[in-house]
């Protein structure tokens, strides 16, 4: 029986005992969250730093599924500055996206809730908590002061509706300035000449599906930058194209960095693709960061053994090796986490301590922090 457990198999009453309670758990989250008379002063809040545009600040996103429960954000800290982008960085399963679903509370309820922890927001004048924002608040923010681009472009378009309009709508949504209809058209062929769409008078009352892959992508980038947002989550946005055009669409990314004001929160298993792009990186490995820092710090001196593994699994032009490398092992399963160091079990650089607790973040330098017992010598406490 102990075995059985321990391998994650869950009898039939152990499953129903889990359910129950996390209806219990949940159902709690989802009262406070419906209201619908919940004055600003709750949510409102002031950043740690004004010249950040987001700050998440020791988030706690958990799953109560039925097999137990999922942490996937469990203790996540760091900060987005104003006009920057961040890099976040990890294998699958690691945390990234339902980080960024947590800022944009698009988790998947009732199961998914933000337990502890808060999520900072600047929206100029003031600064919202998002994790105590109710979804009336919630639906002015998004698209508007955040945005998302995700993954796969064909899944964000409506396939029935010409790509005008799909561009138009998110307009429409938001209209603060009281556009005209000749206006908002006008708006949605500059957002597609931005892009880098030529033909934007006839890509206008195109179908989705009359589009190529990247054209498709670029559509969602224009989506995504038609409200001015403050900040732009890119969500692995190249990984469903293939390489030519996966360039190009950096490409776009990395000179629209620098013709708009937005804070761009890079999300990618890949540390190639940030290297040209991000100034900030954050690494995440089981729902933790275990390294943070300048794009300098991360990628000329990596600390953590896992983002010396990430570096050295990334293939460089031009140096000829016969096998790439790749990290041992896998993801621990997210409903048992280990006690000690989530990564010791993959590490092949460890030391003494590594048995011990979970490591605790050490400063390295101003900006660079790593959690890792190889460098408890420079801890100060
Ligand atoms: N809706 C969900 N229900 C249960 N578990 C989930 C759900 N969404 C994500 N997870 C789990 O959360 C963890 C982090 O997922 P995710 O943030 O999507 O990873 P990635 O770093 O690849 O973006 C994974 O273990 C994943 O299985
Ligand atoms: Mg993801």
């Amino acid at each position: 029986m102990a075995k059985k457990k321990s391998e994650g198999y869950l009898s039939a009453k152990e499953s129903r005992r889990i359910s129950r309670e996390n209806r219990k758990i949940t159902n709690e989250f989802e009262k406070k969250r419906k209201r619908t008379d919940v004055p600003e002063s709750e949510y409102l809040t002031e950043m740690h730093d004004p010249n950040n545009a987001v700050e998440f600040d020791n988030l706690h996103t958990y799953f109560f599924t039925d097999a137990g429960t999922v942490k996937a954000v469990d203790g996540v800290s760091y900060n987005v500055p104003i006009g920057k982008t961040v890099g976040v960085v990890g294998e699958s399963g690691c945390g990234k996206s339902v980080t960024s679903l947590s800022l944009m509370q698009l988790l998947q309820r009732p199961q998914g809730q933000i337990t502890e922890g808060a999520i900072r927001l600047n929206l100029g004048d003031k600064a919202y908590d998002v994790t105590k924002a109710p979804d009336s608040a919630m639906q002015k923010l998004r698209g508007n002061v955040v945005s998302m681009i995700f993954q796969e472009p064909m899944t964000a378009l409506n396939p029935v509706f010409r790509i005008g309009d799909q561009i138009e709508e998110v307009l429409e949504l938001h209209n603060t300035e009281n556009l005209s209809e000749a206006d908002m058209k006008a708006r949605t062929i500059e957002l597609l000449e931005m892009v880098g769409i030529a033909n934007s008078e006839g890509v206008y009352k195109m179908f989705p599906h009359e589009l190529s892959g990247g054209m498709r992508q670029r559509v969602v980038i224009a989506m995504a930058l038609a409200c001015n947002p403050r900040v732009i989550i890119a969500d692995e946005p190249t990984t469903a194209l293939d390489v030519t055009i996966q360039a190009q669409i950096l490409d776009l990314l990395r000179n629209l960095k620098d013709k708009i004001n937005s804070s761009i929160m890079f999300i990618t298993h890949d540390l190639g693709v940030i290297a040209e792009m991000a100034d900030y990186v954050v690494v995440m490995y089981a729902g933790r960061i275990v390294e943070k820092g300048t794009a300098d710090d991360i990628f000329h001196h990596p600390a953590h053994p896992y983002t010396i593994g990430l570096m050295a699994s990334k293939p460089v032009v031009g140096k000829k090796i016969d096998k790439l490398y790749s990290i041992p092992g896998k993801v621990p399963n997210p409903i048992n986490m280990p006690n000690y160091c989530y990564f010791k079990d993959r590490c092949e650089m460890c030391v003494e301590g590594c048995d011990g607790a979970y490591p605790c973040e050490v400063k390295l330098s101003e900006t660079h922090y790593v959690s890792c017992y190889r460098y408890y010598d420079k801890k100060e406490d």
